[in-house]
């Protein structure tokens, strides 16, 4: 894998950099401000924001080389698969909706939640500089005409991008808009890399997904790790291997099914699994026990029945509960101390998911307290991810929140901020239990390819 860092300014000067970020941010957390046509723009909420923030050291790095950025990301999960229907049959009202985009104060619901657009904003203002936002070349015709979407730019953009001083920054819709994003369209990434030089992954949060914009583009441009790539990776991969033990990961969240890579990679090697949220529920009811009407997941049972005898006992579930309408909503008092004491001693840390339903403020001393014991813990390597758990941090302890993230994002505003080598807050969800499972990821794997076929030539 060859990593954005080692390039020398000569190689960025006026290159256009194709920069596939994560700004997968949801509706509700990225707002207007002041309300539906107000003019002072749009914010985002704190719990997501650090993805922004994350990135933000690779743009500031490709400008002051005086490369041209032009930003690519997804945004949600916009019904790609009927996309004939959202520019045919919806034509005339896309286009109706696509033009009242142009003002903000205008956006509607359905654009809010998908579109990149408000992101021009946010980043122009953390920049402070101008960030030209780009919408697709579509629906002239109202066509479904997969080849003519193919063009994805006017002209007139192209020629902007490609006529602009150094140092410009673009940002493109949202991908997703494509079916063939997500199909990973060799065509569609040809003509996404015919309008750069040089593409840089600072995605790790999509990496585990198979897109055009983070799989199949490294197959026509000089393609790098960005960045927050490679500390991602770094910083992954110092608890995957030579970490110091005692390990100790926690576990919470909905699903088992979504941990159970995670766990089987690390059975051999962990003291413990802190069990919370409904992930200890599917454990509970697997063994017989009553749940109520609690969530859980049967079809996770047959990985908690072929458990070996000594691996249940490195799993430890909560030993008492909060309980509320007959359903199990956190994990109680005596079991945080437990879990508690547990972290103190330990010299390696993961955690993802929360300890139960803590976007409600009944439900959160669970998460809290597991998090205190976490950020207490001053002497343990600690790698925490999922996009739920980092959430629940900033409502918990936003103090906390901005401190730990100091590091993945540049704003200098914490005393006693730790060393970015004990505390790594990841961006990834989906992709840090990939990764931790063991998997190779499409977005890694792809550039490494790319790598091995410029060596090859
Ligand atoms: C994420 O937020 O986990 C990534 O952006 C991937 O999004 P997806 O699950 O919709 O593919
Ligand atoms: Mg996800």
């Amino acid at each position: 894998m060859k990593y954005l860092r080692q390039l020398k300014p000569v190689q960025l000067k006026n290159k256009i950099c194709l920069l596939r970020v994560d700004f997968n941010i949801s509706a509700k957390d990225a707002a207007p401000v002041g309300g539906q046509g107000s003019a002072s723009g749009w914010e985002i909420g704190e719990k997501e924001a650090f993805r922004i923030w994350a990135v933000l050291p690779t743009i500031k790095f490709l400008i002051k080389n005086k490369a041209k950025v032009v930003i690519l990301s997804h945004r949600g999960r916009p019904k790609t698969q009927n996309y004939a229907d959202y520019t045919q049959t919806n034509a005339d009202e896309f286009l109706r909706q696509s033009a009242s985009s142009r003002r903000e104060s205008a956006f509607s619901p359905r654009e809010s939640a998908f579109s990149l657009k408000p992101f021009a904003r946010i980043l122009s203002r953390l920049l402070k500089k101008s960030v030209h936002f780009i919408d697709f070349n579509i629906g002239k015709s109202g066509t479904s005409d997969v080849s003519k979407l193919m063009l994805i730019l006017r002209t007139s953009d192209v020629l902007n991008i490609k006529n602009s001083p150094s140092a410009s920054i673009f940002l493109l819709e949202n991908l997703r808009f494509f079916p063939e994003e997500e199909k990973n369209d060799q065509d569609f990434a040809k003509s996404l890399a015919s309008f750069g030089d040089i593409f840089i992954n600072d995605a790790f949060a999509v990496s585990h997904r198979e897109n055009a914009s983070v799989s199949a583009i490294t197959r026509f441009l000089p393609s790098y790790a960005g960045l927050l790539l490679e500390k991602e990776i770094k910083n992954l991969n110092s608890v995957m291997s030579g970490f110091e033990k005692p390990l100790v990961i926690i576990l919470g969240g909905a699903k088992v099914s979504d941990k159970i890579g995670l766990i089987n990679n690390f059975l051999g090697k962990t003291k413990y699994f802190l069990i919370g949220g409904a992930m200890a529920n599917t454990f509970f009811a697997g063994q017989g026990l009553p749940v109520g009407d609690s969530l859980y997941e049967p079809k996770a049972f047959p990985f908690v029945h072929n458990l070996r005898t000594s691996d249940v006992l490195r799993l430890i579930l909560p030993i008492d509960l909060v309980i509320h309408q007959r359903k199990i909503l956190d994990i109680g008092p005596e079991t945080i101390k437990k879990y508690a004491e547990i972290i103190k001693k330990t010299k390696t840390i993961i955690w993802n998911g929360p300890m139960g339903m803590s976007e409600d403020k009944r439900f959160v001393q669970g998460t809290k307290g597991i998090a205190q014991a976490v950020l207490q813990n001053k002497k343990a390597k600690i790698v925490i991810g999922g996009g739920e758990t980092v959430a629940s941090l900033t409502t918990l302890m936003s103090a906390d929140y901005k401190r730990i993230t100091a590091d993945t994002y540049p704003r200098k505003s914490a005393k006693n901020q730790r060393e970015s080598a004990t505390l790594w807050v990841s961006t990834g969800g989906g992709a840090m239990l990939e990764y931790l499972a063991g998997k190779k990821l499409p977005g890694l794997k792809a550039l490494d390819n790319a790598d091995m076929r410029i060596q090859c030539q």
